[in-house]
């Protein structure tokens, strides 16, 4: 028997203004996106930003339906939009906010784990790390060189 030991490195800023500019405008407009997120039933909003190696910006936010399991995350909103607008065009870097209540929520919200493997297909397509902020409404903002640092064992293309 052997053990295998797997690291993650996360860095953490306590407040956004610490990030470099372009990250911090990209947290801006995830900040946006949030505010316009359809939540009606969980009340939950997340707001989700990508830059593309292009410099165009995409936005996503959660989307719910009365059939609870139609909705769809705001990270995958905006990588799905992305992918449908811009194919072929990597995605550099990622922000997302989230709250269950107001602007003072200030823990950092990582992707949910459906999310995970859907960003996770998007670094593998383009081989090209996606650098990832997450952070609740407010405050610390965590931060990942990649998808793959969030998603330890991932399965993807090559098991197939
Ligand atoms: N949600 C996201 O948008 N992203 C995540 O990574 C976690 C959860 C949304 C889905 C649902 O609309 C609400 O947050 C509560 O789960």
């Amino acid at each position: 028997m052997k053990q295998i030991t797997i690291n993650t490195v996360i860095d953490v800023y306590d407040d956004l203004k610490e990030l470099d500019p372009e990250a911090q405008k990209l947290m801006e407009q995830a900040i946006e996106a949030r505010s316009n997120a359809y939540a009606p039933y969980s009340k939950f909003t997340v707001g989700c930003s990508l830059l593309l190696e292009n410099g165009e910006i995409i936005k996503g936010n959660n989307q719910e339906n009365a059939a609870y399991p139609s909705g769809l995350c705001a990270e995958r909103v905006a990588i799905f939009a992305a992918g449908a607008n811009y194919p072929g065009v990597a995605i550099t870097r990622m922000a997302i906010t989230a709250s269950p209540i107001d602007d003072s929520f200030a823990k950092p919200v990582p992707p949910c784990g459906a999310c995970r493997q859907s960003i996770a297909e998007y670094e593998s397509r383009q081989q090209q790390p996606i650098e990832i902020f997450f952070m609740g409404a407010s405050g610390t903002v965590a931060r990942s060189n990649s998808l793959a640092d969030l998603l330890p064992l991932i399965f993807d293309r090559n098991y197939l």
